[in-house]
């Protein structure tokens, strides 16, 4: 996903190019620098969190660019591409008021907002740190339902005339300014307590939610405290002592305000979260931060991450210390979302876990979940689970998912391929696999009524023409976006792939012919005339996706169209058209994951496909920085040149991933570009929804992942490595001491343990390229594509 462009969010934090120096580094944590891609479109969140949990402070909310600070938050999604999410309640503090009056305070969200202090900021896994203009130096650490805060107030505030009386204050709103129904309550007992909620809308998705928090303070005795009104020109309330609420004053939040500090000028603020009550907000609170201790939470998150990470032992030595930086916050990142929310659930009672934030599918099932499936495979049971039980509960799985609500559809009915993916994988612990085999029926056979935000839409079409038509009319159905009808039929046959693999497994017989049938549509929207030029040059190959109508005749959009060439920005979801979402008809006519025999034939044979690809890669047509071009780096694998897969991948890591602030070429989208490079890194970069990992040499030494499950290690180990310089083609590989001629791997390989030896060389080798050595392809057109209808056969 790579919407939004638009809104611009006021953000919560820094500036710089942070990069953890050198000297006492141990494991892959401290390498973790949070605060990769968080410019330039990134969307990282890079403040304190947990692996999988409810809270972080700060959201994508955070940039690092020298936007103003205007609060902290407790609860954030990464890397979207969509608008500003969650940021609810953010918390702010003041080390005094104007002419200590707390009614001059600027409270409001358009006065408060002030400078950070230049290269102040320090991000780790579970701890975030910056300095204020004001002197206010703020750290943030979690728990799964809380943060703490820790704020150190200067002996002498900034402001003139005016001597130390803290204030901190709480604002009624989100990063998206989207509050509604809002209300706050202040307490005397317990000091300064403040509860409260709202109803909030979901930032790529429809409906509303409602969040509730509960803050409380430590450190100082409270002086006053009350509420405020007013967007500009704030009003202010005090409730000391039981003062009743004026009626007129609509609270836009609340205030408390301090004596002088206990000690070394700190106060701590926890704030408890929770989508049930204020009550459950606080308990969170109490139950996880009893203390308020914050060292001690720091360590514990840090323990949570350590563990999370330890899976991964690599071997650098002779490599970039930047390449390490790269590899560990891609894990790290792609660990952030989606959030567990067990217990959290409003909507439904379930003993089920319950997972959110699956912000979006789409951009998830390439990278993220496989990547889980490696190193948590536990995490991602629960992940499927959770799922499965959306689908028990909503009607439907999901495509996207964020803050209880559902999110907006992109193309496919793509939680089949994290479905199917995962089945292969062996995650299995609780899993009802004949609920899922009915949620993955439910996709391909019917429509939902309204389809931007569950499910396929114009299945009727599917099952009569055979593609998406451009412009398809559905008397039955229900309603949604009729754009992307390319990109949809490729997706939906490849979900449908996907189906037809399970279906096989689970004993379906005639459902695995029938899915496997319509796994090879993608065929009916390939026009094998159509040309190519850029600037009026040909190109010189022949036959691309086209739009296709109900008629059966062809449409027409230029193949290099939504490309970086093109109108790039044209196909997005909000920018009203395009039959190829956010990537070109050039891209989408590789998209046949599951029979590239097939389409290697129809594009010409191995040599023409490998022309074409490189033409993709090197001409300007591909953008790195969406998901649809992950698997573009290792097509070559399929015409028996994992050499070339090799090489593509070095020329995009480090170039457009790397450790700088600004090291992800697109929206994160909760840790898709993490987990490509991270996979990438490591040389095993999945094809999603099969069995199949690709094998290119690791960019280190060595890498080994221990199983968490089986306690089994697997480790891959590059012979005469040269720190990547010229040695990255494998010559030869051996598994456990034996001869490996494929140039792929099983996920058995990671279950199992074993290792994998690689034997490298300046030139591309032997090893990969015989017939039989390439991934499986599977579909409705004989083994290599012999059945392809002849008219259908273009490309030169
Ligand atoms: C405090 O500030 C408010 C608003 O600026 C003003 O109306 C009020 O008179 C001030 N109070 C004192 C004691 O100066
Ligand atoms: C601070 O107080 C001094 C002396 O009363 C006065 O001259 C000055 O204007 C005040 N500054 C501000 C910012 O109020
Ligand atoms: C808001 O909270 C106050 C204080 O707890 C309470 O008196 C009031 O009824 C609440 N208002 C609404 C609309 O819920
Ligand atoms: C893992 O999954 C594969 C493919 O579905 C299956 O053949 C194998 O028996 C499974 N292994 C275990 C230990 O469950
Ligand atoms: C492609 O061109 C050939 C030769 O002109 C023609 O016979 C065929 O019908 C065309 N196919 C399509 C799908 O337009
Ligand atoms: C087919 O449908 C398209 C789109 O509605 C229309 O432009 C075209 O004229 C139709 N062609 C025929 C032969 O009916
Ligand atoms: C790092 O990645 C960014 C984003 O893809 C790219 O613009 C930049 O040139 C890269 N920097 C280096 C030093 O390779």
């Amino acid at each position: 996903m790579f919407l939004l462009r638009k809104r611009v969010v006021t953000i919560l934090w820094w500036v710089g190019a942070v990069r953890a120096a050198g000297a006492q580094k141990k494991s892959g944590f401290d390498f973790v620098d949070p605060l990769i891609g968080t410019i330039n479109g990134g969307h990282v969140f890079p403040g304190a969190s947990l692996p999988f949990d409810v809270n972080g402070e700060n959201q994508g909310g955070f940039a690092s660019d020298n936007s103003d600070i205007v609060g902290f938050s407790h609860m954030h999604d990464s890397g979207t591409g969509g608008g500003a999410s969650l940021g609810n309640f953010p918390i702010f503090p003041f080390a005094s008021c104007p002419n200590n009056n707390i009614s001059s305070c600027p409270f409001s969200y358009y006065e408060r907002p002030i400078p950070r202090k230049p290269n102040t900021v320090s991000a780790r896994p579970g701890y975030f740190a910056i300095t204020l203009s004001s002197e206010i130096h703020a750290e943030m650490t979690v728990t799964e339902h809380a943060a703490l805060y820790r704020f150190t107030f200067p002996k002498v505030p900034t402001l003139a005339n005016t001597s130390l009386s803290p204030v901190i204050m709480l604002e009624l709103d989100d990063l998206a300014r989207s509050a509604q129904a809002e209300n706050i309550t202040m307490y005397e007992r317990p000091m300064g307590r403040m509860t409260g909620q709202g109803t909030f809308s979901p930032s790529f998705g429809i409906g509303r939610y409602e969040s509730y928090f509960c803050a409380d303070f430590k450190g100082a005795k409270v002086k006053d405290y009350g509420i405020y009104s007013g967007a500009w020109n704030t009003k202010v309330q005090s409730l000391k002592g039981g003062k009743k609420r004026d009626k007129n004053l609509r609270p836009l939040g609340g205030w408390v305000q301090f004596n002088v500090p206990e000690s070394q000028n700190q106060i701590l603020v926890r704030v408890g979260m929770s989508f049930i009550s204020e009550k459950k907000a606080c308990q969170n609170a109490e139950k996880e931060l009893p203390t308020f201790d914050f060292s001690a939470t720091v360590l514990a998150a840090e323990k949570a991450w350590k563990k999370k990470l330890d899976v991964i032992t690599i071997d650098a030595a002779g490599v970039d210390e930047g390449l390490l930086t790269t590899f560990w916050s891609g894990v790290y990142r792609t660990m952030l979302s989606p959030q567990d929310y067990t217990g959290e659930n409003p909507l439904w009672d379930s003993k089920e876990p319950y997972y959110d934030s699956f912000y979006c599918i789409w951009d998830s099932f390439r990278s993220i979940h496989p990547l889980l499936t490696l190193l948590d495979p536990k995490s991602q049971t629960r992940m499927v689970r959770s799922l499965l039980d959306i689908y028990k509960h909503e009607g439907k799985l999901p495509d996207c998912r964020m803050s209880l609500c559902k999110g907006l559809t992109q193309g496919g009915s793509n939680a089949d391929v994290v479905l199917v993916d995962a089945y292969f994988k062996n995650i299995s612990e609780g899993v009802d696999w004949a609920l899922a085999w009915e949620a993955l029926l439910s996709d391909a056979e019917i429509e939902p009524m309204d389809w931007d935000v569950e499910g396929r839409g114009g299945l009727l079409s599917w099952k009569k023409l055979g593609y998406i038509p451009t412009d398809n009319f559905d008397p039955n159905g229900g309603t949604g976006l009729v754009t992307r009808s390319i990109s949809r039929t490729v997706e939906y046959a490849y979900n449908d792939f996907c189906i037809a693999q399970i279906g096989r497994a689970l004993g379906h017989k005639d459902d695995h012919l029938k899915y496997l049938k319509r796994s090879g549509n993608w065929f009916n929207m390939f026009q094998p005339n159509q040309t190519s030029s850029i600037n009026g040059v040909d190109t010189g190959f022949r036959g691309f996706l086209q739009p296709k109508y109900m008629n059966e005749t062809w449409g027409y959009q230029d193949p290099i169209h939504c490309s970086p060439i093109l109108g790039q920005h044209d196909c997005y979801l909000n920018s009203g058209g395009g039959e190829t979402y956010e990537g070109s008809s050039w891209l989408y006519t590789f998209f046949a994951p599951g029979d590239m025999a097939s389409l290697i034939t129809l594009l010409g044979g191995p040599e023409r496909f490998i022309a074409r690809l490189d033409f993709l890669h090197e001409s300007g047509l591909l953008y790195m920085g969406d998901e649809q071009a992950f698997l573009m780096v290792f097509l070559y694998h399929y015409v028996g040149r994992p050499g070339l897969s090799a090489k593509r991948a070095r020329s995009y890591i480090p170039s457009l991933f790397n450790e700088t602030v600004g090291g992800i070429p697109g929206n994160d989208d909760s840790g898709a570009m993490g987990s490509f490079a991270a996979l990438t890194l490591l040389g095993i970069f999945p094809n999603a929804g099969q069995d199949v990992y690709f094998i290119t040499p690791p960019f280190f030494k060595s890498i080994s992942i221990k199983n968490p499950e089986t306690g089994k290690t697997a480790t891959i180990r590059n012979v005469n490595f040269d720190g990547g310089r010229e040695n990255v083609f494998v010559q030869e590989a051996r598994l456990d001491g034996v001869k490996y001629e494929r140039n792929w791997l099983q996920h058995r390989f990671f279950r199992e343990g074993g290792t994998l030896e690689l034997v490298l060389g300046k030139e591309e080798g032997k090893w990969g390229t015989g017939k039989g050595d390439g991934p499986p392809s599977e579909g409705p057109f004989g083994k290599g594509g012999e059945l392809l209808p002849k008219s259908g056969l273009g490309g030169r």
